[in-house]
């Protein structure tokens, strides 16, 4: 009968492939969450994505930022629901000024900004895409939190 010699425990040898296997997904992470121009870091619903394209057919996206930084004009990361310092007052970026702001965008100036907007003609549903697609880009807190 031969010897059975007992494996040494290999789980030991494998750690150093668990550790770089770990570094591989946290690059990934880091790398997903800290680019900018790369995909979306948040999740859209369908109108959203629509929406995102309106954004990119329009040229919205040559002076709006969805990740936070600011370009020509505001980021609309967190503008919905939020309170939004104007040229002359402050306002709650609600559904009623977001619509406004597209199709009128030289009654409610943000400050710091120039008045250089053009108003755009959407149809009904490209703004109420564009509109979910703001949303999502402003996750609402849990409630409770
Ligand atoms: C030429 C640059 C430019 C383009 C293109 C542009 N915007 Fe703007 N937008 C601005 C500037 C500058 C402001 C800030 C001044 C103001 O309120 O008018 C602004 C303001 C806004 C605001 C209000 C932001 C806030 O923080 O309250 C919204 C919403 C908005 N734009 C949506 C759009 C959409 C949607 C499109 C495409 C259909 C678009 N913009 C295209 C320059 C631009």
């Amino acid at each position: 009968m031969d010897r059975f010699a007992p494996p040494t425990r290999r789980s030991l040898l494998a750690s150093p492939l668990v550790v770089l296997a770990l570094a591989a997904v946290l690059t990934v992470v880091v790398v997903a969450c800290g680019s900018g121009g790369g995909g979306p870091a948040v999740k859209l619903s369908a109108a959203g994505k629509r929406g995102q394209t309106v954004a990119g057919n329009k040229g919205c996206v040559a002076c709006h930022t969805s990740t936070g930084g600011r370009s020509t004009g505001p980021t609309w990361k967190g503008l919905a629901g939020s309170t939004v310092k104007l040229e002359g007052g402050t306002t709650t970026a609600d559904d009623a000024y977001l619509r406004r702001s597209v199709s009128d965008p030289r009654k409610d100036v943000v400050a710091g900004y120039a008045n250089i907007m053009q108003p755009y003609k959407l149809t009904p549903r490209e703004l109420d895409d564009l509109i979910a697609y703001l949303h999502d880009l402003s996750p609402k807190p849990k409630p409770g939190s």
